[in-house]
């Protein structure tokens, strides 16, 4: 294995930089942006490309040197482009000439955002785990298939990393193991075969890496890299569980347990005062990390990492820039929807060569009894260790009655930091709603008024979405109607006293799936006729492994170390996309990453567990806004039938039709671009329609050989859909056949979307594509 160099090179760099004030955005010494130049010609060879770097920034620079040093990464492996410090003027300058595709500052990105998801998906298809482990066996579970995971890191001693028993490294592996702050070469093995970091364009920003609360090195320090790494690639576990013993029982396993893994640690702690709590990860540093991924050798990207905030063009967005080209080479890239449900317009990672994934529930639950003074019980759910004394009861008290003078009442019911009073608290159950802040920080702030144990109440929005958290004290949390019934009995109860059970793990929860609340949403804020997301999985209450460098709750006064723990986000659902897409790598190396996605998307389901609609969390019927083409099956995904293939060009045409973006200034795009409506993609959207449009898509057969596939309609409200031809004959694997789709509005409307979807099927398989409309 090859060590890297420590970067000597760029280490003066960012001594020079930390002496530039941190406010960064509007100085005169510059910042760091990217300036990005498409697709690499293929005539000339590393060193000519950064040479080529080296003068486009001379051109715009006092100096040979002053080029030299402002230069951060000169990305040449699939995209061609750089990172460098620049000033305003030097960057319009930049983006004037004829090479450059676009310069853009590089953005702090947020990073959003198992044992028995992946039971459950296989649950789900009616067999109780079997159906994956079928994917898994004809995939060998993805034993030769490389993820790269852009994330916080890894810890390398979890068990999940093991490499006992696998096989030599893929000969197409070309990365390194890069060593650095308590990482070594050692710490790479044959399951985890390489590690990198990337933190040039954080340091730019925020000055140099404080190392009391982060390593130089791709090791973890957060949890949050360890834990989406082992949820894609995780060797099983056996007994694995949170803390407490929460749900243990099966080995804890990845999706794709043989699948190598390579961590590629791009986000890093924002300094401030809760440098645990949060990540940031800069677009010139994911941008590097994927270019040298897809280098690698990787055959999967897992990016967990998503933007907040208005959502950058796709030509100004390092994550969607870095996945064109990664896609043009076969990798295929899943990214988190985001975190910013349940509202509208809220998805993040909005390219159609990503796979964009929401994030559902699975069929387990932690439940624990609540009783109250009057004998009413209700259902909390809890995976807090710790435990009230049994058969006594505690006084209740409501947050809201128990706060310090001053706090605001907005927010009062709340328990944020220093809000409660201890005189009020002590030795009480406290009950506090959730909104704003940190759910673990109001656990903490119970038991630092005193307070014998948390209720941590949903407000109505929440619904019955309750996620769990190792809590410092007891306690529990419960679903909006249970928050209702108990703020009833403490407005009605002179003396309010309440006691929790302890909590067990409860399987087959029904319903499950249910659309996670805080799941972004369609429609798609920059091309309105292209649905996003694409798919949903198992993103809610989520067990996997963690860094041991910090806590569960990742509090500063928790001092707890846990080898896994219990996580809710997109950034969860994400890697069991990922494990799915490297399973069906290995059974399809030569599928491209569109195939892929079309796999699974084509065979999601949109029912739940018990055959009927999925919901959300507020008990509606959910819809392709929430989940695409529905909940992942991985199976099924190994056996689509059909697929919806698309190449670069049509990416690039793609660009063209949506707000006249140009990715590659090699080809030129023409004069009338067909509507984005017509990309190949797996769902059909169509915005703003008025009378009639059609689209045309392209099937390929991937079934065994000859094949005749007739399709079946689900119309929109409002909507008349007309496919032609009806039905489709293949004579061969491989073979392509075209269709047109009509679409005929009936009636005005207010810009709501109306879904339906069309289904292929030659009696064994089920193609299945949504069609969402808004009507003029
Ligand atoms: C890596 O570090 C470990 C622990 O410090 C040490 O035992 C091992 O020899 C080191 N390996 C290499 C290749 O330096
Ligand atoms: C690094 O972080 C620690 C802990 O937050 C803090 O006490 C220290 O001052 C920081 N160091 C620098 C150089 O900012
Ligand atoms: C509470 O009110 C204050 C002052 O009006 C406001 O700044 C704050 O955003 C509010 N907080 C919430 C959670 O609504
Ligand atoms: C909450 O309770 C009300 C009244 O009992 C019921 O109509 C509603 O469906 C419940 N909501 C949920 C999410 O369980
Ligand atoms: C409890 O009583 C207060 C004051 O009477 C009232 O504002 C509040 O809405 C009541 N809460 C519930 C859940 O009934
Ligand atoms: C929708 O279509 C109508 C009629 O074709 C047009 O006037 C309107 O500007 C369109 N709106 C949007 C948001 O594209």
């Amino acid at each position: 294995m090859r060590k890297a160099s420590p970067l000597t090179p760029t280490l003066l760099l960012f001594f020079l930089l930390r002496l530039i004030p941190s406010s960064l955005s509007h100085n005169k010494q510059g910042q760091v942006y990217i300036v990005y130049l498409g697709e690499h010609s293929g005539a000339k060879n590393t060193e000519e490309i950064l040479e080529d770097h080296h003068s486009l920034l001379f051109s715009v620079k006092n100096s040979e040197e002053e080029a030299r040093q402002s230069l951060l990464y000169s990305y040449k492996n699939s995209i061609n482009g750089f990172a460098a410090v620049l000033s305003d003027e030097e960057a319009a300058a930049l983006s004037a000439m004829g090479e450059v595709v676009s310069t853009f500052p590089s953005k702090g990105r947020w990073s959003p955002h198992t044992t028995r998801s992946w039971e459950f998906i296989g649950h789900e298809e009616g067999l109780k785990g079997q159906e994956i482990d079928s994917l898994r066996s004809k995939a060998k579970d993805g034993k030769d298939v490389i993820i790269g995971m852009l994330d916080s890191g890894i810890w390398p001693e979890s068990k999940s990393f093991s490499d006992e028993g696998m096989g030599p490294i893929p000969k197409q592996w070309k990365g390194i193991c890069q060593e650095g702050d308590s990482f070594n070469s050692s710490n790479c093995n044959k399951k985890l075969i390489g590690a990198r970091y990337y933190l040039k364009a954080y340091e730019a920003y925020y000055g140099a890496l404080n190392t009391t609360y982060a390593y130089r090195s791709p090791r973890d320090h957060d949890g949050h890299g360890t834990h989406t790494a082992s949820t894609a690639a995780g060797r099983p576990v056996p007994g694995a569980a949170a803390l407490g013993g929460f749900a243990g029982g099966t080995p804890a396993s990845g999706g794709a347990p043989l699948a190598r893994l390579a961590a590629y640690k791009v986000c890093w702690p924002i300094p401030g005062p809760n440098p645990n709590i949060e990540n940031t990860c800069f677009e010139a540093d994911m941008l590097a990390a994927i270019d040298d991924a897809v280098g690698d050798g990787v055959g999967v990207l897992s990016i967990s990492i998503g933007s907040v905030g208005a959502k950058p063009r796709l030509d100004k967005d390092g994550i969607a820039i870095g996945a064109l080209h990664a896609a043009r080479r076969g990798v295929v890239v899943a990214c988190s929807a985001g975190n910013n449900g349940p509202a509208p317009a809220t998805a993040s990672n909005l390219a159609p060569w990503v796979i964009t994934v929401g994030a559902s529930s699975i069929d387990r639950a932690f439940r624990s009894p609540i009783t109250l003074g009057s004998g009413m019980t209700i259902t909390g759910q809890t995976v807090t260790p710790y435990q009230l004394k049994k058969k006594k009861l505690y006084p209740l008290i409501y947050a809201g009655d128990a706060v310090v003078p001053g706090t605001p009442t907005n927010v009062s019911g709340q328990c944020l930091p220093n809000s409660l009073s201890p005189e009020k608290a002590r030795g009480k159950i406290v009950v506090c709603l959730r909104g704003s802040g940190l759910r673990v920080a109001k656990a903490l702030e119970v038991k630092r008024a005193g307070g014998s144990a948390i209720i941590l109440g949903n407000p109505l929005a929440y619904a019955n979405e309750v996620p769990v958290d190792a809590l410092l004290l007891p306690g529990t949390a419960v679903s909006a109607n249970g928050t209702i019934a108990i703020l009833n009995y403490i407005n009605s109860s002179r003396r309010p006293t309440a006691t929790i059970g302890r909590a067990h793990t409860v399987l087959d929860v029904r319903p499950s799936p249910v659309m996670a609340q805080f799941s972004s949403r369609g429609p798609n804020v920059l091309e309105p006729n292209l649905l996003k997301p694409d798919i949903t999985a198992p993103g809610l209450n989520i067990l996997a492994a963690w860094s041991e460098a910090s806590s569960p709750t990742k509090l500063d006064d928790d001092h707890r170390r846990v080898k896994f723990n219990i996580l809710s986000g997109t950034s969860m659902s994400c890697p069991h996309v990922s494990a799915t897409a490297a399973l069906l790598k290995s059974l399809y190396p030569h599928w491209s990453s569109a195939a892929i996605r079309s796999a699974m998307m084509t065979t999601a389901t949109v029912n739940d567990a018990n055959g009927g609609p999925i919901i959300n969390a507020a008990g509606q019927v959910a819809g392709p806004m929430e989940y695409g083409s529905g909940h992942i099956r991985p199976n099924h995904a190994a056996d689509s039938g059909l697929i919806y293939d698309a190449s670069y060009e049509d990416y690039l045409l793609f660009g063209c039709a949506t707000a006249g973006l140009q990715f590659d200034p090699s080809f030129e795009c023409p004069k009338c671009p067909p509507s984005p409506s017509n990309l190949n993609h797996p769902s059909v959207t169509v915005a703003n329609l008025s009378g009639t449009i059609t689209v045309r898509r392209t099937v390929t057969n991937v079934g065994q050989s000859k094949a005749q596939y007739r399709v079946t309609v689900l119309e929109p409200v409002s909507v008349s859909v007309k496919i032609r031809p009806k039905t489709l004959g293949f004579k061969a694997a491989g073979q392509r056949k075209s269709f047109f789709i009509t679409f005929k509005a009936h009636g005005k409307g207010n810009g709501e979307y109306v879904a339906g979807s069309y289904t292929w099927s030659d009696g064994v398989h089920f193609v299945r594509s949504p069609v969402v409309v808004s009507l003029a």
